[in-house]
């Protein structure tokens, strides 16, 4: 018998391509994003079975807005029909034990929907006591934003006579962070094409293993995340000591 492969705790997902998934079959963008949601729901199911404890995944980032509105609206619109979608197969979702948490800059009087925003906060509060794996669904987010917030917050302590500049830890800044309490991502997943982060968790990724493929992200399957993991099971983690 082999050896049993390593299964990362935490996997991140940098869900790309979905507008040139669209493209290719002569489609509008948006319904690249609807098949991108098809493949979020897929790999959450697929995942969980493998013994995955988190997952992260990059639905819209900060700088996303800067897409045509129309396209901005249609991303919101699959937010809220998958959140009620969600509600609507609670028991299902129960059965499963997701614990749905949503990351990001979600303040109330910031660019996402308030209506979105309710429906965010329902589906955290029912979901809060699963324990089975965490589903974190990254919007309005923004790797070096998110760092910031959390220093600015370090800074107001110090000020205030709380904290020592001088005594902060590493663990003090992480603690801050929207994924606080969770083990930091094993594994970054990018698929079509692009080789880089793209402000997705850039202080946790610090000792991550990254995964490229040129996959569109509709079309990434269950097949897909067993050849990332076993690459991630090939790769020699030091974290900067010597084997
Ligand atoms: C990147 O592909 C995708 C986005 C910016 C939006 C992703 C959003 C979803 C898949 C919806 C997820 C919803 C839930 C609830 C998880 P792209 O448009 O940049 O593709 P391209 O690079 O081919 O243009």
């Amino acid at each position: 018998m082999g050896e049993a492969k390593p299964v990362p705790r935490h996997i991140g997902i940098i869900m790309d391509g979905n507008g040139r998934w669209a493209k290719r079959r002569g489609l509008p963008r948006t319904f690249g994003h609807r098949a991108g949601v098809e493949a979020f729901e897929r790999i959450c199911d697929y995942a969980v079975t493998l013994g995955v404890e988190c997952l992260t995944f990059y639905a819209f980032s900060t700088e996303n807005w800067r897409r045509p509105p129309e396209e901005v609206q249609a991303i919101m619109e699959l937010f809220r029909r998958q959140l009620d979608e969600m509600e609507r197969r609670k028991e299902e979702n129960e059965r499963k034990g997701f614990r749905i948490q949503y990351i990001g800059a979600l303040d109330e009087g910031g660019p996402v929907p308030q209506d979105v925003l309710r429906k965010i906060r329902q589906m955290e509060a029912e979901t809060s006591a699963k324990t089975r794996m965490v589903v974190n669904i990254a919007v309005n987010y923004g790797g070096q934003q998110e760092i910031l917030a959390a220093a600015r917050r370090l800074a107001r302590r110090c000020l205030d006579g709380e904290l020592e500049p001088e005594a902060l830890t590493e663990e003090d800044l992480a603690g801050g962070l929207y994924t606080a309490g969770l083990p930091a991502p094993d594994l970054i997943i990018r698929p079509s094409g692009e080789l880089r982060l793209s402000n997705f968790l850039l202080w946790q990724s610090a000792y991550a293993e990254l995964w490229f493929s040129d996959i569109l992200w509709p079309d990434f399957q269950p097949a897909d995340l067993d050849a990332a993991i076993a690459d991630y099971g090939r790769r020699q983690r030091r974290f900067g000591d010597i084997l």
